[in-house]
């Protein structure tokens, strides 16, 4: 057996057994994922970012464009971003080895000599497809060991209704599994326990609720309604426009949540995503866009951050609860979006598995009832 076949057969168990440790954290492979903001991203700086247990380098060539490669050198593995970007490519800091940034592909080894015969361009670092979307750094991650598909989607965009508007970007870290943050984030019973402030609504204001789910590909839809009679903001939009409020959620795999609402010409989108970092880690990346004249930016941000703290605080201490691996369980009709997450996410793994079309978890419209 040649040194070449072994060493790749080597690789090969390698990208087996990571992918092994991988397959129990729960993770979705081969989506897009937001990995850092467009602003972090600029001159010659190497930027290190987690996806997935993937550790990533982000960089932007000296042409404006994004890449991702895994901070890892092929060669000893050293972290990439140890080394320099010199506009298009990145040099390892060990012993020189030069990857072109958006491809992977080495380019050059400076210990060969004119005897070598090693095909210096079959050597590849890590990379994944990069693309930069609503003022954020998207990365498609693949899953591991397996070689990208031949078309890929356009990275997710935020809905947006003509080109005057605001938008603003938060982020928060949460010490969760992804999947605490995801059905935390579709919760609908926790908002007057956990967002009980003056500006959004009183715990007495607690009331039954009748929503319209539909399903859509990967997720599902509340349907369009009127929000929430006891939410300060949305009584605010209608009492300025004189028209009706109404309001779309939808959540769709792997970890997207957008609202839209909409009063005349009045409009307001947001996209909340949660992202895996490690298996203990998520983040959320909340983006919201409006032409609403009297809502500034300041304003927003200061009741956004209250909102996100308020979660943040909760889920760390759930996590102190988690730790001891408690049984948990899910209610009708209130937990049961977290339901239809678990079988989504289970069905599209299965569907991926045997190569069958995937079986949405709702076979129809649905009316869910809770108070909140
Ligand atoms: S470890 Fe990167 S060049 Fe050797
Ligand atoms: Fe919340």
């Amino acid at each position: 057996m040649s040194e070449a076949v072994r060493t790749m057969m080597r690789m090969d168990a390698e990208a087996a057994q990571e992918a092994a440790a991988q397959a129990d954290a729960g993770f979705l492979w081969d989506f897009w994922y937001p990995a850092a903001r467009s602003t972090e991203i600029r001159g010659q700086k190497l930027v290190t970012a987690m996806l997935l247990e993937v550790p990533l380098v982000l960089g932007r060539t000296s042409e404006g464009k994004v890449f991702a490669m895994r901070d890892s050198c092929p060669h000893r593995g050293i972290p990439l971003s140890y080394g320099r970007l010199d506009g298009k490519v990145v040099a390892c800091c060990y012993h020189g080895w030069r990857f072109d940034a958006c491809s992977g592909q080495c380019v050059e080894i400076p210990s060969l000599s004119s005897q070598d015969k090693l095909k210096v361009e079959r050597i590849f670092a890590g990379h994944y497809p990069c693309e930069e979307r609503d003022g954020y750094v998207w990365v498609y991650m693949n899953s591991p060991g397996t070689h990208l598909p031949e078309t890929i989607p356009a990275a997710p965009a935020l809905a947006v209704f003509g080109d005057k508007y605001k938008v603003t970007h938060l982020s928060c870290e949460l010490p969760s599994h992804i999947d605490h943050g995801i059905i935390g984030l579709m919760d609908p019973a926790h908002g007057p326990f956990v967002h009980q402030s003056w500006f959004w609504r009183k715990r007495g204001s607690i009331h039954e609720k009748a929503k319209q789910f539909e399903p859509i590909p990967n997720g599902f839809r509340m349907s369009p309604h009127s929000p929430s009679t006891n939410s300060a903001p949305y009584q605010l939009l209608k009492k300025i426009t004189g028209e009706p409020v109404t309001t779309t959620i939808d959540f769709v795999l792997p970890n997207i949540r957008t609202e839209i609402d909409q009063s005349g010409k009045m409009w307001f989108s947001s996209r909340a995503t949660v992202t895996p970092v490690r298996r203990d880690i998520c983040r959320i990346d909340f983006v919201a866009a409006w032409n609403l004249f009297f809502l500034p930016v300041w304003i927003f941000r200061i009741f956004g951050k209250i909102f996100l703290r308020q979660d943040q605080e909760t889920m760390i201490q759930q996590a102190e609860g988690l730790k001891h691996n408690p049984r948990l369980m899910l209610i009708d009709d209130a937990d049961r979006p977290a339901k239809w997450y678990f079988a989504l996410k289970a069905n599209l793994i299965e569907s991926r598995r045997t190569g069958a079309p995937m079986v949405h978890p709702m076979d129809g419209p649905v009316t869910l009832r809770w108070r909140s």
